[in-house]
């Protein structure tokens, strides 16, 4: 299985959904791949944003290897589930989809634990480290309910 974390700028909400599902993966044994990505080209090829690699640090995680890359629609054929962070993303997904079948792969990431709700995990860039913690907290909780459903293979 391949599982895609989507936010906007791939600096921030998805690089750190990427680097605590990769954890829990691992810590788990389980045999599933994980990558991030984004729509907005301005921080191509850069690392993850400062704090963002510093929320993940404080909670025992390196995100600090991860580089921008954007959305292609090739990632439809590639991944299996593709989590987006907030309706912008969904959209931005949407326009680039080819048919009912790439977006049935497609879900808010908050809909794992609130399903149907389209609950956003709000972008804290430009924001506080707050904000970078309440963030995290929201993906956390998300990515510990993604790895249940996929050892009881409900996902
Ligand atoms: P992210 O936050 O979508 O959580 O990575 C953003 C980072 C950068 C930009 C937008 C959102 N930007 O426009 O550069």
């Amino acid at each position: 299985m391949k599982i895609l974390m989507v936010c906007l700028g791939n600096i921030c909400r998805s690089p750190i959904a990427e680097g605590v599902l990769q954890k829990k993966l691992e810590e788990n044994n389980l045999d599933v791949q994980v990558d991030s990505c984004g729509f907005e080209s301005y921080h191509l090829g850069e690392h993850p944003h400062s704090m963002a690699i510093q929320t993940a640090k404080n909670h025992g995680i390196d995100i600090s290897g991860q580089r921008q890359r954007l959305f292609k629609e090739e990632d439809f054929d590639i991944f299996d589930k593709i989590y987006v962070m907030d309706s912008g993303n969904y959209r931005d997904v949407k326009k680039k989809s080819r048919n009912e079948e790439d977006m049935q792969k497609v879900d808010y990431l908050r809909n794992v634990i609130h399903p149907n709700s389209n609950k956003h995990v709000p972008d804290p860039w430009s924001g506080t480290m707050e904000d970078y913690e309440y963030a995290f907290q929201l993906i956390d909780e998300a990515c510990e309910s993604i790895i249940k459903r996929i050892q009881y293979k409900t996902l």
